[in-house]
């Protein structure tokens, strides 16, 4: 399902298997959960055997919804509490598609954002989707609190039907809250923290209620445990090369930035997601390497001046999709007054290939800027599956390798200190 072209990262197949030592004794941590933060790994065995029962629970409960009408799904979340999902979303369906049956909330302070919300559901049939592990961060805890007295003044005392909470098994306000007004509740388990969340009812619920084949989803991240978590070969696992191409290119090439590109405007959520795995799981200890990202064609338009021409601190990672669901062909125009007609036999995603071809030859031959091409099969919700367990495990290895626990996010909390206590003594 993925392919991995590193002949533009300078990095050669003999550096990189001169890591083989160190990775090989970080897979073994890694599977037998001995490393670092290793309570936090249940995600391997969930994407292994995925919870069947669990898959059928959700799309009932999404059948149940549908079933009364609702139309639109309030889900209010932050963090890995929203980024899965909506990247998910994004990446199977396509933002346009997809926005209007599920929005997302909770996940700034901003009034006009609420105030638009609001707006948007007036004429809608919706219900709400609350996903908070701890049930106490506070954006989403606002959200929650200010969403659910609308949904109550619409549906008075049928309104708990219409709310799903996600949040920890046993402890926290939103758990308490559920308990106490009923709601459907799924869990967010122990062992596995927001950013990994995507495969458990954090992402599946609200992808399910977008019309996204969660079974699939899970096909693919169980394809991509065995792909990358039964060898830990440098010859072979595409997910272990990129890691380790990365660390060499920050820790001995001196690459301070990664710019993760992508070719398709669906992707810039999938963007944040990624930017979120990896800025949480390693940004610690001073170590790190800064993750941005950009969407090209749009971006060749603003930062591809720097990224040709500016000062060589980062390498490229670039996600090709190979074959997206959607396209599009021109047809002939005779007047041809905007010369195009030779672009008339190809395609809009051919076009967009060429460009993308085109551009990692800019980047590298010209630029002089590494650049690691992942090459996706495609945006099914099998690929998007796969493609997060290639990111999980790439992660895991990535930090490992930098001597950090990816799993924990400690530098989040700083802010929180400072903000409550103005808060408090307001
Ligand atoms: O990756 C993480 O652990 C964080 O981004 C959390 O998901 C985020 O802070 C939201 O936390 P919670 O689900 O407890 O509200």
């Amino acid at each position: 399902m993925i392919n991995l072209d590193l002949k533009n990262t300078t990095i050669s197949s003999k550096k990189l298997l001169k890591q083989q030592g160190k990775v090989n004794q970080i897979h073994e941590q890694l599977i037998n959960k001995k490393g670092l933060g290793a309570e936090m790994t249940d995600w391997i065995d969930l994407a292994k055997n995925p919870d069947q029962k669990l898959l059928k629970d959700i799309e009932l409960t999404v059948a149940k919804l549908r079933k009364d009408g609702i139309d639109t799904l309030l889900t209010i979340g932050i963090g890995g509490s929203f980024l899965g999902a909506h990247s998910g979303i994004d990446f199977v369906s396509g933002k346009l598609r997809s926005q209007d049956k599920v929005i997302f909330a909770g996940i700034n302070m901003s009034a006009t954002h609420y105030v638009q919300i609001e707006e948007k559901l007036k004429n809608r049939k919706w219900a709400i989707c609350v996903i908070s592990k701890s049930g106490t961060t506070l954006e989403p805890a606002l959200s929650f609190r200010y969403f659910k007295t609308l949904l109550e003044k619409k549906y008075q005392k049928d309104a708990s039907k219409y709310i799903i909470a996600i949040t920890d098994e046993k402890k926290g306000a939103l758990k308490a809250a559920a308990d106490k007004e009923k709601y459907k509740t799924f869990v967010v388990p122990n062992g596995i923290g927001g950013r990994f969340s995507g495969i458990t009812p954090v992402g599946l619920f609200p992808l399910a209620f977008a019309g996204v084949n969660i079974k699939e989803l899970m096909t693919g991240a169980t394809l991509a445990t065995k792909d990358f978590l039964s060898s830990p070969s440098l010859k072979t696992n595409l997910a272990y090369q990129y890691a380790t191409t990365r660390y060499l290119l920050n820790k001995k090439n001196r690459y301070v930035t990664e710019i993760f590109t992508t070719y398709n405007y669906d992707l810039e959520t999938l963007a944040e997601w990624w930017k979120q795995l990896f800025g949480e799981s390693e940004g610690k200890n001073g170590k790190s390497l800064m993750p941005m990202s950009v969407v090209y064609s749009r971006d060749l338009h603003s930062l591809g001046q720097t990224i040709q021409e500016g000062y060589k601190n980062f390498f490229e990672t670039t996600l090709w999709i190979k074959n997206n669901q959607d396209d599009i062909k021109f047809v002939k125009n005779n007047d041809n007054l905007d010369g195009l007609n030779y672009l008339t036999n190809l395609s809009l995603n051919q076009i967009n290939e060429k460009a993308f071809i085109g551009i990692v030859k800019a980047h590298t031959v010209t630029g002089n800027n590494p650049n690691i091409v992942i090459e996706l099969e495609n945006n099914s919700a099998k690929a998007l599956g796969y493609l997060w367990l290639f990111f999980f495990i790439a992660v895991s290895m990535s930090a490992y390798l930098l001597g950090i626990n990816p799993f924990n996010q400690p530098g989040v909390e700083i802010y929180k200190k400072h903000m409550f206590n103005l808060l408090e003594n307001k």
